[in-house]
């Protein structure tokens, strides 16, 4: 199945970028570190689908989802916390479902970093 090598140069701290990866949107967020401290920090009882954000990131400066709703499938925004407005479920700083419909985190799919400042996803 295809990759994609994505140039982390191009995604500035604080910032999401959406790429096309096998037919679906890929997001990459390059997180800063109050966003990484506040998702260490989320109490995993209060979660619908537990997961600690350790588990769901190779490299804590990177999150990359699959932007597919788990609720019904649509896309939800990447810039608006992961809101995704066909229903309104939220996900937080780490793609875990906060509030809404939907059952399940984003997916996070294979990924690596074989050399700095690339990132290989599939
Ligand atoms: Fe996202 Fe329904 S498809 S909330």
């Amino acid at each position: 199945m295809a990759k994609i090598e994505i140039n982390l140069d191009e995604i500035p701290e604080g910032k999401s970028v959406t790429f096309k990866w096998r037919g679906k949107p890929l997001f990459v967020r390059h997180r800063t570190d109050s966003e990484i401290e506040t998702e260490n920090a989320v109490d995993l009882a209060s979660l619908r689908d537990p997961e600690k954000d350790l588990d769901r990131v190779v490299n804590p400066k990177y999150l990359v989802l699959i932007g597919v709703c788990t609720h019904l499938g649509c896309v939800p925004l990447a810039d608006a916390g992961d809101y995704c407005p066909c229903h309104g479920s939220h996900y937080d700083g780490s793609g875990r479902i906060r509030k809404g419909p939907a059952p399940l985190n984003l997916e996070v799919p294979e990924y690596s970093f074989p050399q700095d400042g690339l990132l290989v996803v599939g």
